[in-house]
C-alpha cells in the first residue's frame, strides 16, 4: 500500500487498485486540492498519483495521400523513481510517443498527463520534463556549447542568478569543460550527444525523456551516463529511455515496454526471475518473442 497524501483536514479517500506495481495505492486529497490542482475538477483519482501517463494515444500520419499508422491506443505510466525502457524495432513508434509528450506532434486520440496534469491543456506542465532528443536537434549549431546552456537554462525557468552555477556544474558532469567555447555544430557525435544530455538535466526535472541517449557515447561516457540515470531514479526522478541498447538498459532499467507496429505488445518488470531463469536470457531474446520474428531473423533485412 502506497499512501500518497495530497491535503490536510478533512481528506477524501481514494482507494485505487493499481497493476503495477501490485496493490492498492491511496490517495488521500482535500476537495479544495482536487479543485484547486492543475486541470482542476477533472483531474480524477487516478491520474492525481505522480506519474508521467500516456493514456490511450493513437496517431496516424499522412503523406501523399497514404495513411501511415504510428500508434494505436498506446498506454504507458511512468512513476516517480523509476526507469523505463522502451524497445521496439525501427519506426515502432518511440520516437512519435516522445514527440507527442514535447507537444511536436499532436495525437489523434488519447492525452498524456503530467502528475495529473494534462499537458495538451496545460503546456506549462511540460517544465517538469527533461526530454533529450534523437539526433543533434538539441541546441542551436551556432552557438557554443556554454551559450546553449545558458539560453536553455533561462527559458526552462533557471533563476537568473542560478544559471552561471548550473552551467559551470553542467559543463563538468557531462566533460564539456574545454568544449565550453566551441560552437555546437563543431562538436563530435559523442560531444553533442553529451551536450544534449546535459541540456536536458540543466532545470532539475522530475521526469527526464531519454531517445536513444547512448548513441555516439565513448564507453566511459556511457558507463557515466548509466550512473547518472540511477542517481536520478534514487533522487525520485522518473525516466523513460527508448533505446536499442539493450545490455545498456539491462543495466539500469526497472521495467521494459515492447512496443512494435505502434502497440504495446509486452511489458515486464525487469527485476523478477522471468529474465534470469525464465529459458531466455535476457531483453534480446524477449524483443524476439514479441516484435513477431522468429528466433534467428532478427537482424536479417
Ligand atoms: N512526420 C511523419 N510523416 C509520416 N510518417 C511518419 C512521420 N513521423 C514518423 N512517421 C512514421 O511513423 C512510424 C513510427 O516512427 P517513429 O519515428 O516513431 O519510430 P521509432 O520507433 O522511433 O523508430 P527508430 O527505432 O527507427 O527510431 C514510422 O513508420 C515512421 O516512418
Ligand atoms: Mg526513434
Amino acid at each position: 500500500m502506497t499512501v500518497v497524501n495530497m491535503g490536510t483536514p478533512a481528506p477524501i479517500e481514494y482507494v485505487v487498485p493499481m497493476s503495477e506495481p501490485p496493490g492498492l495505492v491511496r490517495v488521500i486529497a482535500t476537495e479544495a486540492d482536487r479543485r484547486s490542482a492543475p486541470g482542476g475538477p477533472r483531474i480524477d483519482p487516478v491520474s492525481v498519483l505522480p506519474a508521467l501517463r500516456f493514456r490511450n494515444v493513437s496517431k496516424t500520419f499522412r503523406e501523399h495521400g497514404r495513411v501511415i499508422p504510428a500508434l494505436s491506443d498506446v498506454s504507458i505510466e511512468v512513476g516517480q523513481g523509476e526507469i523505463v525502457a522502451l524497445i521496439g524495432p525501427n519506426g515502432a513508434g518511440k520516437t512519435t510517443l516522445i514527440k507527442i509528450l514535447c507537444g511536436l506532434v499532436l495525437p489523434d486520440q488519447g492525452s498524456v498527463l503530467l502528475d495529473g496534469c494534462d499537458t495538451g491543456t496545460t503546456p506549462l506542465a511540460r517544465r517538469s520534463l527533461g526530454v533529450v532528443m534523437e539526433g543533434d536537434r538539441d541546441f542551436y549549431g551556432m552557438l557554443s556549447v556554454a551559450e546553449n546552456l545558458t539560453y536553455f537554462a533561462g527559458l526552462m525557468g533557471v533563476p537568473g542568478r542560478e544559471i552561471g552555477g548550473r552551467v559551470a556544474a553542467a559543463l563538468a558532469r557531462f566533460g564539456l569543460v574545454d568544449l565550453a567555447g566551441r560552437q555546437g555544430r563543431r562538436l563530435s557525435r559523442g560531444q553533442k550527444q553529451r551536450l544534449s544530455l546535459a541540456l536536458g538535466m540543466l532545470h532539475d526535472p522530475r521526469y527526464l525523456i531519454l531517445d536513444e541517449p547512448t548513441l555516439g557515447l565513448d564507453p566511459l561516457a556511457l558507463e557515466e551516463l548509466l550512473a547518472l540515470m540511477k542517481d536520478l531514479r534514487g533522487a525520485g526522478v522518473g525516466i523513460l529511455v527508448a533505446s536499442h541498447d539493450l545490455a545498456a538498459l539491462e543495466k539500469v532499467a526497472d521495467r521494459a515496454i515492447i512496443l512494435s507496429g505502434g502497440t504495446i505488445r509486452h511489458q515486464t518488470r525487469l527485476d523478477v526471475p522471468e529474465l534470469k531463469a525464465g529459458g531466455h536470457d535476457g531483453l534480446l531474446d524477449m524483443f524476439k518473442r514479441h516484435v513477431g520474428m522468429p528466433q534467428g531473423e532478427v537482424g536479417q533485412w
